[in-house]
């Protein structure tokens, strides 16, 4: 080797020992699974379309934001529960050879009165069967006491009965993130999937610190991305004098943020330690923007229409169901009718209550 080649050399591989010293140690491995960049600029793309309104485009994939990195995607089923203002789909990505679940955020009125209400949302639910578990009520009964567990977890089933055991990415960003987290854990725990992958954008705390490790134990492979200022990873708040009793989030942050001056701007995505609550990631910055929680890596994370639940349908376009309540799932699997049966069973089960 020539002199100035041997150089750089050096100086390269002195540079990398100085920044990855620590953080490739510490920072990069995930239980042994490493954050993906390239995969997480794919997920956000899927947890931002979930927001759109126009159910036909979203079924056919073919909507304005049904493109770029998600195109080919194959949609089994959309579900929207209407009366709770839910929306979730499951799907194959056959470049990922994965199943994709997404959840939407809120449609609420107003995010910043939703994002208000988070500063008060109490622990208020024993998580079952784990003692000391407490979640939010809210969160919990969104993905497990509505139309869209039943749907989900049986067209997770049918596409893994179709295409093997390959894995299933879970992903959604605000509330849709805390949604997707319960499914995780619950396609984990209670359907025995050993394979799934959980990526959140922006989502909010869900549960309490004992919750957190019996969540780490059974989801292993679960990133949670949090971008520059977002005030929503910032809630429900962290009390660090109140361990037993404040929120607490699950590992593993991933905390992209800018740094540099002027035009020398480049984006740091920072693999957060293994505790949750690494208070050198999103926790260093004070969480005050509301619109670093509307855009992730530039990709917009709203709804095309807000204010209310507002849905578009051409329903002699594509196979429907709807039940009692009026909520609707889109599919392509022939036994749609026996979910929907159950859920309807399920109303009437809790009218009579
Ligand atoms: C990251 O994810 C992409 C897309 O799934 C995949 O093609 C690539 O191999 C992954 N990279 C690593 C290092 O796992
Ligand atoms: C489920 O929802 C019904 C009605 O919406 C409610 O009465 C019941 O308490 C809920 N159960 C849980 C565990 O949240």
């Amino acid at each position: 080797m020539d002199r100035p080649r041997c150089l750089v050399a050096m100086v390269l591989i002195c540079l990398l020992s100085i920044c990855h010293g620590r953080g490739l140690r510490v920072g990069h491995k995930n239980n042994g699974h490493v954050y993906n960049h390239t995969l997480a600029k794919i997920l956000v793309e899927y947890a931002s379309a979930v927001y759109m309104s126009d159910l036909t485009a979203l079924f056919t994939w073919t909507c304005s934001r049904c493109t770029d990195l998600t195109e080919g995607f194959e949609v089994v089923e959309l579900i929207v529960d209407v009366e709770n203002c839910l929306q979730a789909y499951v799907g194959v990505a056959h470049d990922l050879n994965a199943v994709i679940v997404a959840f939407r955020g809120t449609q609420e009125h107003s995010i910043r009165n939703w994002i208000q209400d988070l500063f008060w949302k109490q622990l208020d639910l024993n998580y079952p069967d784990m003692p000391d578990a407490m979640v939010h009520h809210g969160f919990y009964s969104a993905y497990h006491n509505t139309t869209l567990r039943p749907g989900i977890v049986s067209a997770v089933q049918e596409a893994r009965e179709l295409y093997g055991d390959i894995p299933v990415m879970v992903t959604g960003h605000s509330m849709g993130g805390a949604m997707a987290s319960f499914c995780a854990l619950d396609l984990t725990v209670n359907y025995g999937i050993h394979n799934v992958q959980l990526m959140t954008f922006g989502q909010p705390r869900v549960g309490n610190a004992a919750f957190v490790s019996y969540f780490s134990k059974h989801v292993q492979n679960a990133v949670r991305v949090t971008n520059e200022h977002d005030i929503v990873p910032h809630l429900p708040p962290y009390y660090s004098y109140f361990p037993q009793k404040t929120y607490h989030h699950f590992p593993r942050e991933v905390w992209v943020h800018n740094v540099g001056i002027g035009s020398l701007v480049y984006m740091i995505e920072k693999v957060c330690d293994g505790s949750g609550e690494d208070p050198s990631c999103s926790r260093s910055v004070s969480g005050n923007s509301v619109s670093d929680h509307l855009a992730y890596f530039g990709i917009e994370m709203q709804a095309d229409t807000w204010g209310t639940c507002r849905i578009v349908f051409h329903g002699n376009m594509v196979q429907y169901q709807v039940d009692l309540a009026g909520n609707i799932v889109l599919s392509k699997r022939p036994g749609v009718s026996s979910v929907l049966q159950q859920s309807v069973e399920a109303d009437k089960s809790r009218n009579a209550i």
